[in-house]
């Protein structure tokens, strides 16, 4: 009975949140061309019950620095895995990959997210799932440890960073971690 309710909740939370990213036809069709593909949601002090906040780009349908933000009326984009990389599923023909732009030269933390429309930045590492938690992992043993930054920039914006080597928020940034909750019941 527990795990029927459970199922059916699941349920629920994908009929109820069927989205129109782009122009897409819906999740449940999109979803099932990739299967794993799934929502990612933010947790820690950006997020709070009734305001859950999703990772995705500034403007829907466009390219550029990745954030998080409550579900737009349009949805929120599914992302997945592979290959080691982190991908952004725009629609039955187009992927694009989160790529990690080196920020060092102009922030505090040095890893950028940001949606390209190709492969660019820093490639050597590998995004992976632990459970339902979402890490990226160095050559060497370096690893986010599933810690990701909400930081204000100059540009006005509230953008997301991450660090190969666990650190304290700095000033302007808020710590989280990226969840896949979706993912493992496929
Ligand atoms: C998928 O998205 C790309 C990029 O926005 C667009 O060029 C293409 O026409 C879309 N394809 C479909 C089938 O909607
Ligand atoms: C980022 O850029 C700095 C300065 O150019 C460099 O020292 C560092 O190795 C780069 N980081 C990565 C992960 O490529
Ligand atoms: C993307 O982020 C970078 C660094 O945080 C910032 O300089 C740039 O202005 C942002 N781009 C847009 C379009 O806001």
């Amino acid at each position: 009975m527990k795990l029927f309710l459970f199922a059916l909740l699941v349920l629920l939370h994908f009929t109820a949140a069927v989205p129109t990213w782009e122009g897409m036809n819906g999740r449940s069709s999109i979803g099932s061309l990739i299967p794993g593909a799934s929502l990612i949601t933010a947790k820690g002090p950006v997020s709070h019950p009734g305001d859950v906040k999703h990772l995705t780009v500034h403007n829907p349908g466009t390219i550029g620095n990745i954030t998080i933000r409550a579900e737009a009326r349009s949805g929120s984009p599914l992302f997945y895995i592979n290959r080691n990389h982190l991908w952004l599923l725009v629609n039955e023909t187009t992927v694009y990959p989160v790529n990690i732009h080196n920020s060092t030269t102009f922030h505090d933390l040095p890893m950028q997210l940001v949606l390209g429309k190709q492969k660019q930045g820093i490639t050597t590492g590998t995004w992976r799932w632990k459970g339902t938690q979402l890490y990226y992992d160095m050559p060497g043993g370096q690893s986010n440890m599933g810690l990701y930054f909400h930081c204000l920039t100059s540009s006005g914006q509230f953008n997301t960073f991450m660090s190969p080597i666990p650190s304290p928020p700095p000033n302007g940034c808020q710590v989280m971690t990226f969840h896949s909750f979706t993912r493992e019941y496929k």
